[in-house]
């Protein structure tokens, strides 16, 4: 395993309607190093391959989970993998180091503003303080929790808008696989495309 493979576990329940997702995945499919991994499509009926699941993992040296924000969450299958891939005595618990030292990171789209995700905002909690239970769920695999690559505002979001977001997106991903990511600026970072012009100079 290179140390900059990256897999995206990928869920989008509805994607023939969705306008910015779409364009996201497809901007980074093609990346060399990167493994796109549609769940939606690989398990429409919800039967989880674990063993698949655990090799791929195995095999990568990055985890992104990339998915709209669904009531703050993930959408349900992206949660039915975290239950029954993360077995205790292999991600985690007793002899359960399967996945240490792996990096993770979030891809999120969300309807609401980024202003809405603030303290004083209507959605009342940062987008970072909703991501907790994933975040600890990562600590105790042993794996570092990355800020997340965050789209605000899909709703009424322009194409040019989405269009510079997957170039961003692709861009971040051809920088991980070419091991030229300066992770060590995006420490304190609310979201990993705060400012992508200031981390790469
Ligand atoms: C079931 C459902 C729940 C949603 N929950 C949220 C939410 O909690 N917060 C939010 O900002 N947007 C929420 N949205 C909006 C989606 O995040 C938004 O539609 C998505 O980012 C658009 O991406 P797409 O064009 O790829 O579908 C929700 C949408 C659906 C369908």
């Amino acid at each position: 395993m290179a140390d900059s493979e990256v897999l995206i576990l990928f869920a989008h329940p509805a994607l023939q309607n969705s306008r910015v997702n779409k364009v996201l995945i497809e901007a980074v499919m093609e990346v060399e190093g990167v493994t796109v991994h549609d769940l939606y499509e690989e398990y429409p009926d919800f039967a989880i391959d674990v063993k698949k699941e655990q090799s791929l993992l195995l095999a990568h040296s990055f985890i992104l989970f990339h998915h709209p924000l669904f009531w703050y969450s993930t959408p349900a299958l992206l949660k039915e993998w975290q239950d029954l891939v993360l077995q205790h005595g292999w991600a985690y618990g007793h002899d359960g180091t399967a996945l240490r030292g792996k990096k993770f990171f979030a891809v999120l789209t969300t309807g609401g503003s980024e202003s809405a995700y603030q303290k004083e905002g209507y959605n009342r909690f940062t987008i970072r303080e909703l991501l907790a239970p994933i975040e600890q769920t990562w600590y105790l695999c042993g794996i570092e929790f990355l800020p997340p690559f965050v789209v605000h505002g899909t709703l009424n979001m322009k194409k040019e808008e989405i269009l510079r977001h997957a170039t961003e997106y692709r861009r971040v991903m051809e920088a991980i696989t070419t091991n030229t990511f300066p992770f060590h600026k995006t420490v304190g970072l609310s979201r990993l495309n705060q400012d992508l012009e200031s981390l790469f100079t």
